[in-house]
């Protein structure tokens, strides 16, 4: 993976502060050693997201996320590791080699990067086919749907030619194969017909991440036809649950809140009514991947989603993934007219700013549209409406809060308040008031004893956490552990690399997680500096705690030695010789 020398990677990562770089996304307390806050990548009430200035690493108790500056990064802006070196380096002001343009150069960049690079190309392809005099028929669609020269360009708005290859043609003169067309959702390959443009005489969007960079397209037909929005598959660069269509531009509006709309269209036109803060999700329905990328940001969500049936359920379903991920959405209204398009067309930007200033409280929506179900003129349906609406509010875990929006929906209503009161209470002793939905936080890294088999993993972790804190132990163990002592993969390639220069003593946690390039990976190496003791120990506990590990390590070491029949009888021998000079000792410490 390394793509750039070590030292470089060294030299980016030492000019970053990791407090500073995640202080600009999190809210950072200090607390001892460490700082922390609520963790970016789940859900949570109270902070088990922490960073490590002495260890350079954040690790979070949670969700176990965890990693160096570079994972930070990756992991918050769906970075790639190149990526997210060139961003910290161009901070710190280090120089990154230049990667030229050659045929060799593409060649060996990254599979990730080729297809940026070839979307990127595309876009450009299509940008220019609208301008061009075959390109007239969709400038006319455009222009037929009031959009403005400035709006094309702001959103790279483009048009695919009637031709069947076209764009592949002109792709692969630029050096791109049919696989890598293919593989990029561009092209399609047909037996009879070899490999055809995906998108033809379509009205190209497209689509680009929250770093701006185009990930695939959406094309639509001039007029009626099915289907009306073709879109890219989904490829390693383009995944619809994680990304929203406008979102590069409406983090860095200067709105105080976020609009979220169905579709391309709508989002284009309120950019181009001014209401910058737009952005919609990709064809597919809300995702919990989304609400978390928007919950970083700290603005509210406001839906304007269309106004018929389908519009409302999916409405619906957009405010119950805000609320399990923590936020509040509301609900802009657009009635008479059927989203943001036709609204905007219709009665203009001042309208629809009023609009935003209206919009309604998305449990005040839910409960609205509910009421629908029920002909509340009959005592029996209002019963069993006020039973409903009590089974509702008791998802706000917040008592302040539970009692506002008791009070709205009794007056709203005419529901008496005290019965609804008591019925709140009955509903809530049923089922116990739902807590915030968490991830558990992982026991064995945090308090509680492990699990019979995890026994030894959890001894090699502590023993690696142990090193990396307190390098002069390292001096001590020497004599007794190797690598060859840690059985989980992970941990034997730390291991490796700690014990490689026995003089020089243990490399930096930080470095040691560029050393994986899985995720999983480098999640697991950052759990192994987080690993903690059952107590806070002191003094000739704490060495005694200490010798207790490796000699637990060093048992299970002679215990698969004697039982492996490949190990030569000398081994086993120096593995129980080990093992009884330590049983001798009742700490490590050098005198
Ligand atoms: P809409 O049909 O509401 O389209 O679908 P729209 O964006 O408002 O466009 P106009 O104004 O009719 O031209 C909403 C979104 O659903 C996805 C697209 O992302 C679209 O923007 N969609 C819709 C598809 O992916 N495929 C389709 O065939 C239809
Ligand atoms: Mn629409």
């Amino acid at each position: 993976m390394p793509y750039y020398p070590d030292e470089l990677l060294e030299e980016v990562r030492q000019r970053t502060d990791i407090v500073d770089l995640i202080s600009g996304y999190v809210r950072l307390e200090r607390r001892g050693a460490n700082y922390f806050g609520l963790c970016p990548f789940h859900n949570e009430k109270s902070p088990s997201f922490s960073v490590s200035p002495a260890k350079q690493m954040f690790f979070c108790f949670g969700c176990h996320a965890g990693g160096n500056v570079f994972t930070f990064l990756q992991k918050h802006d769906s970075l790639s590791f190149p990526e997210a070196v060139e961003q910290l380096a161009q901070k710190a002001g280090v120089e990154l080699p230049k990667i030229s343009e050659t045929e060799e150069g593409r060649m060996a960049r990254s599979r990730r990067e080729r297809l940026y690079a070839i979307n990127t190309e595309a876009a450009k392809y299509y940008y220019r086919a609208l301008r061009s005099p075959q390109g007239e028929l969709g400038m006319k669609y455009f222009r037929g749907r009031q959009l403005s020269d400035e709006t094309l360009r702001r959103f790279g708005l483009g048009y695919s030619l009637q031709y069947s290859d076209d764009l592949a043609r002109s792709l692969k003169k630029l050096g791109y194969s049919d696989e890598e067309l293919r593989d990029a959702g561009l092209c399609v390959y047909n037996e009879k017909y070899g490999l055809r443009d995906k998108f033809i005489n379509r009205v190209m969007f497209p689509i680009q991440n929250a770093t701006g960079k185009v990930i695939g397209f959406g094309g639509r037909v001039m007029g009626e036809g099915e289907p009306k929005y073709l879109n890219s598959p989904e490829t390693e660069i383009f995944e619809k649950r994680k990304n929203l269509y406008g979102l590069h531009l409406a983090r860095s509006s200067r709105a105080s809140n976020f609009i979220l709309c169905e579709g391309y269209m709508d989002v284009i036109s309120l950019h181009q009514a001014g209401f910058d803060q737009a952005m919609a999700s990709l064809g597919t329905s809300f995702t919990m991947e989304q609400a978390m990328m928007l919950k970083r940001f700290g603005r509210p969500v406001l839906l304007a989603y269309d106004t018929d049936g389908p519009g409302v359920s999916a409405a619906l379903r957009a405010l119950k993934i805000l609320r399990s991920c923590g936020m509040r959405g509301k609900v802009i209204h657009m009635e008479p007219h059927k989203d943001p398009d036709e609204f905007i067309k219709a009665l203009g930007a001042e309208e629809y700013q009023k609009r935003i200033d209206e919009a309604e409280n998305g449990f005040l929506f839910e409960i609205r549209i509910l009421r629908r179900d029920y002909h509340t003129e009959d005592p029996g349906d209002k019963t069993a409406f006020g039973q409903e609406v009590a089974k509702r509010l008791c998802a706000f875990p917040d008592e302040m809060e539970r009692e506002n929006y008791l009070e709205a929906v009794s007056e709203q209503y005419g529901i008496p308040r005290e019965a609804l009161k008591k019925q709140v209470i009955a509903e809530a002793s049923k089922e116990g008031l739902k807590e915030e939905r968490s991830v558990k936080p992982l026991a064995a890294a945090q308090s509680s004893r492990p699990g019979h088999e995890e026994h030894e993993r959890y001894a090699q972790r502590l023993l690696l956490t142990w090193l990396s804190e307190e390098a002069e132990r390292y001096a001590c163990v020497r004599d007794y552990v190797d690598a060859e002592d840690f059985t989980d993969p992970v941990y034997r390639r730390v291991a490796e690399r700690m014990f490689a220069e026995p003089d020089k003593g243990p490399p930096e946690p930080a470095a040691l997680i560029d050393m994986f390039s899985d995720a999983d990976e480098q999640q697991e190496a950052s759990a192994l500096f987080h690993t903690r003791l059952d107590a806070e120990l002191e003094g000739e506990d704490r060495e005694k705690a200490f010798r207790d590990i490796v000699l637990s390590i060093k048992q299970a070491r002679f215990d698969r030695v004697k039982t492996d029949g490949h190990a030569g009888l000398s081994e086993v021998l120096r593995q129980q010789k080990l093992l009884e000079e330590l049983r001798g000792k009742s700490s490590l410490k050098k005198e």
